[in-house]
């Protein structure tokens, strides 16, 4: 499934600017592949220091993933990971992961 993201107004189009469209069905290969070991099959997190993926934002998964690239969110673990992304990929991973739906329960 393709979903087209529209450029943002000009003002945030700099820090936000996202490639035309994602690719979900590569953002879950690439996510099976090289994320899953730690953020579980379906972004539930596997470990107990990783953080759950599925249902955040889109916007934010992608922002953290270039901000790791970046080296301006340091990490020694998803900083090596994030290194060779390309903006498709990390437009990719992040719309598999924001499409996945969580559901929220009061506390017992
Ligand atoms: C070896 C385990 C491991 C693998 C593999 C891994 N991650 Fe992570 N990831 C982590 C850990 C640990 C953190 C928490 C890092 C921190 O404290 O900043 C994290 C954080 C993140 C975050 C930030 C989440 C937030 O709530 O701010 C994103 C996004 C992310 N990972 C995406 C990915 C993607 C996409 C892949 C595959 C390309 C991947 N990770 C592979 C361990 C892993």
């Amino acid at each position: 499934m393709r979903i087209l993201t529209l450029a943002c107004a000009a003002g945030l189009a700099g820090a936000l600017a996202l490639p035309a469209a994602a690719d979900m069905a590569a953002g879950k290969a690439k996510a099976d592949m090289a994320c899953a070991v730690c953020h579980g099959a379906q972004g539930i997190a596997t470990l107990p220091n990783a953080p759950n993926l599925a249902g955040q934002p889109q916007m934010y998964l992608a922002e953290q993933l270039k901000n790791y690239r970046s080296g301006k969110r340091t990490h020694e673990v998803m900083g090596v990971i994030a290194k060779p992304l390309t903006d498709q990929e990390i437009e990719d991973t992040s719309a598999w992961y924001a499409s996945l739906q969580v559901e929220v329960r009061e506390a017992k």
